[in-house]
C-alpha cells in the first residue's frame, strides 16, 4: 500500500504535526506500506485563483503549473492508497497552506454536474482519475478539549464522502504545542508508541482498535486542565522573558556603540 502523508503545518519538523505524522508512518512502514511525506510549506503553494482554466483552456492542468512544486505533489496525491491529511488546528480549522493544497487538486475533476456517485440527492463532478481511494486525519491542537476539532473532522468527514474516498478515522490530539518542543521528546515516548500502533493497525486491519484509540485520548500532561494552564503560562512567560533580555541586551549594546 502507497501512503502519502501531508504536513500541513508551517513549522515543518519542527512542529507537533510532524511528530505525530513521523511515528504513524514508521508503524505504517513496519506493517508493510510504502510511505511518503511531504512538508505542504516547501511546495511554495501558489493560491488557486478561480481561473478554471484547468477545466476549460488546459484540462488537467493549473495555470499556477511551472510556478511552484505541485505538479509533482499531485503526481503523489493521484497515486497514492491512502493520504493522511496532517494539519494543525487553525481557528477551529485547518492550516491555510492545507487549505491552498486542497483548493489546487481542483485539476482532478471534469467541470459537469452530475447526480453524485453515492451521496443520494447531492450534485458533483466527474473526477479525471479515482485516486486516493482512502483518507486518514492527523491533527494536534493548543487547547486542551478534544471538542475543538468538530468543525475539522466534519469537514475532512464530509469531503471525503464527497470525493468518494474511504474515510477511516481520525488521530487527534488537544494540548499538543509541547509536542513541537525538541526538549520534551522524551516525555512523549510511550505516546509515540501508540502513535506507531495505530499506524500499524490502520494498515493492517484499516481501522484503529478500541483499545489504541483510548490511549490515544489519554491525557498527556497529569493535574487536570487548571494545572495545563498554569504550565502553559509559566512556559509564554518565560518566552515572553526571554524576549525582553534580548531586547535590554541589544539596548545596553546601543547606548555603548
Ligand atoms: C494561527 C493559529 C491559529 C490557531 N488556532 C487554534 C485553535 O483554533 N484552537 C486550538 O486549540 N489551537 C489553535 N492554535 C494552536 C495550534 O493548533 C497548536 O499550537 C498546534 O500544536 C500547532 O501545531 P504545529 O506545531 O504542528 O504547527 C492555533 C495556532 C495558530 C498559530
Amino acid at each position: 500500500m502507497k501512503v502519502l502523508a501531508l504536513n500541513g503545518s508551517p513549522r515543518m519538523k519542527a512542529s507537533s504535526t510532524y511528530h505525530m505524522l513521523t511515528p504513524i508512518l514508521e508503524g505504517m512502514e513496519a506493517a508493510g506500506a510504502e510511505t511518503e511525506l511531504i512538508h505542504v510549506r516547501k511546495l511554495d503553494l501558489e493560491a488557486c485563483i478561480g481561473c478554471y482554466t484547468c477545466w476549460v483552456r488546459t484540462p488537467g492542468e493549473c495555470i499556477h503549473k511551472d510556478k511552484d512544486s505541485m505538479v509533482g505533489a499531485m503526481e503523489s496525491y493521484n497515486t497514492a492508497d491512502l493520504v493522511i491529511f496532517g494539519t494543525p488546528l487553525y481557528h477551529f480549522s485547518m492550516s491555510g497552506i492545507m487549505k491552498t493544497f486542497i483548493d489546487r487538486t481542483l485539476p482532478r475533476y471534469e467541470p459537469w454536474l452530475v447526480p453524485h456517485a453515492s451521496a443520494p440527492n447531492m450534485t458533483g463532478h466527474p473526477e479525471r482519475y479515482h485516486y486516493p481511494k482512502k483518507t486518514l486525519l492527523v491533527s494536534p491542537c493548543g487547547f486542551p478539549e478534544f471538542e475543538n476539532f468538530e468543525a475539522l473532522v466534519h469537514t475532512f468527514k464530509f469531503m471525503a464522502e464527497m470525493e468518494n474516498i474511504e474515510y477511516v478515522g481520525e488521530i487527534l490530539r488537544p494540548a499538543a504545542e509541547a509536542l513541537s518542543r525538541r526538549s520534551l521528546q522524551g516525555l512523549f515516548t510511550s505516546y509515540y508508541d501508540t502513535l506507531r500502533q495505530a499506524g500499524e493497525e490502520i494498515i493492517r486491519e484499516n481501522s484503529i482498535s478500541e483499545k489504541t484509540q483510548a490511549e490515544l485520548r489519554k491525557d498527556l500532561f497529569p493535574g487536570g486542565k487548571q494545572a495545563f494552564y498554569d504550565m502553559a503560562g509559566a512556559y509564554w512567560e518565560q518566552q515572553m522573558d526571554r524576549f525582553k533580555e534580548v531586547q535590554r541586551n541589544k539596548t545596553s549594546q546601543n547606548i555603548m556603540t
